[in-house]
């Protein structure tokens, strides 16, 4: 995965610049407060409480997302889907594959195919949900203002996104920016876990519910499976790749308050390449 070494004055400026733009441009007290340490243990509550209502037993997690039964009004496309992937061997004849596809009928009402930019053999592959306006003009991905800001969180870590693969879940803008319905992330996916272990990549990183949830096969929302690394089982791969699931650019667009949580995965992102190129 090799990151850029960082400079760690570069490394303040980024972060600081980064906390300014998302608003944190005042100085609360004299003396930072680390707000990701564990928690003080709480206090015993002076008034006893009635006793809380037991929660329901855990539904055991979904199998993953290429284990998983499919619905049989998608059975067709996600058959033949499986089968184009299957028979790609290489980056070129996947994007192949997915270009003569006819099986999604976003390829239908999209202007361009989102295959993927950046360096497959970087290691590190980010995926995205599907492609908006500006994407589907451009026919890359993260180029609109979600990219933009992708592009900015990432710089605050001291990493360059055209050192590592990006690419999405739906290769073709859906309508209006719409949510791809459940069968359109069933027909793309086998593309995409194939474009996975083509790539073999050491480490994923989800940005969004829709890839976390296609990818890891579990229904939990985003807030519950960000921030800690999750296997990925893969077609064609010996061992699941660990995944780390982010809040998605466009949610941290609209929701200034979920900038911590974006920050906080950011470093345990840069902390864990660190590892991994030391190890
Ligand atoms: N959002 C995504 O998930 N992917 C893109 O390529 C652009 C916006």
């Amino acid at each position: 995965m090799d990151p850029t070494p960082m400079d760690p004055t570069l490394d303040a400026l980024a972060a600081l610049r980064l906390q300014i733009e998302w608003g944190a441009d005042e100085a609360l007290a004299e003396l930072p407060r680390d707000r990701l340490k564990a928690p003080a243990p709480a206090r015993p509550r002076p008034i006893p409480q009635p006793a809380a209502p037991q929660p329901a037993p855990r539904q055991p997690a979904s199998p993953p997302a290429a284990a998983r039964p499919v619905p049989g009004a998608a059975a067709v496309p996600v058959q033949r889907a499986q089968a184009a992937a299957a028979a790609a061997h290489t980056r070129e004849e996947l994007r192949a594959a997915l270009a003569a596809f006819d099986g999604c009928p976003l390829a239908a009402t999209a202007t361009k195919l989102v295959f993927a930019d950046g360096n497959p053999d970087a290691g590190l592959m980010l995926i995205g949900e599907g492609p908006g306006a500006e994407e589907d003009r451009a026919g890359l991905p993260f180029v609109g203002p979600s990219g933009q800001l992708l592009d900015r969180m990432l710089a605050s870590i001291g990493l360059d996104r055209t050192r590592y693969l990006i690419t999405n879940l739906i290769p073709w803008r859906p309508p209006g920016n719409r949510n791809p319905t459940d069968a359109e992330v069933l027909t793309c996916l086998p593309f995409l876990l194939r474009h996975i272990a083509l790539v073999r990549p050491r480490r994923l990183v989800l940005l969004g519910k829709l890839a976390t949830q296609a990818l890891t096969g579990s229904n939990a929302g985003i807030t519950r499976m960000r921030g800690k690394w999750l296997p990925v089982t893969v077609p064609g791969l010996d061992q699941p790749v660990p995944a780390l699931p982010m809040l998605h650019p466009a949610y941290l667009l609209r929701n200034a308050g979920a900038k911590r949580e974006a920050w906080s995965d950011l470093l345990l992102l840069r902390r864990t390449i660190d590892s991994d190129v030391s190890s």
